[in-house]
């Protein structure tokens, strides 16, 4: 059963448990880290322990939620191995693991997209890594990490 690693900040409570409940519902497996509650808490932090979690092993791959996506994209693609994207809509979360086979994907709780937010989440499920020349541009961008 494919697992996901899931986290977010006070943000995005609501998003993330919509998530949690849609996989779960297409027989995912969500390790689900927090928060559960409005209390604030600091989007690096949760980034930390969802990209340390995913790196153990055993995942499909990881989302991360905050109040606009953007703080804890930022905070997980510091992070060495992780390529998080942070989509706009379906389509751009469809690309995201075709061309850039990201490991994470970053939504916004507070964030009014034009499209229903499961739906963008279930384009980059169904969606599959094309290899080839995305390859090397990949590679090129992870090597991006030790440059300087
Ligand atoms: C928290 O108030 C907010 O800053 C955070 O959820 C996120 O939007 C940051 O990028």
């Amino acid at each position: 059963m494919p697992n996901i690693v899931l986290a977010n900040d006070h943000g995005a409570v609501e998003l993330a448990a919509r998530f949690a409940d849609h996989l779960k519902k297409n027989g995912y497996t969500v390790n689900h880290l927090g928060v559960h509650s409005p209390d604030s808490v600091d989007y690096p932090d949760m980034a930390n322990l969802a990209c340390t979690e995913y790196k153990k092993g055993g995942y499909e791959f990881g989302i991360l939620l905050c109040g606009t996506g953007i703080g804890i994209s930022i905070s997980a693609n510091k992070i060495e191995g992780i390529r998080c994207a942070l989509p706009q809509n379906s389509y751009a979360a469809a690309m995201a693991r075709k061309h850039n086979n990201a490991n994470f994907i970053a939504f916004g709780g507070r964030i009014d997209y034009s499209e229903d937010p499961v739906d963008m989440l279930q384009a980059f499920v169904d969606a599959s890594f094309e290899g080839d020349r995305h390859q090397r541009r990949i590679d090129k961008m992870m090597a991006l990490e030790h440059s300087c």
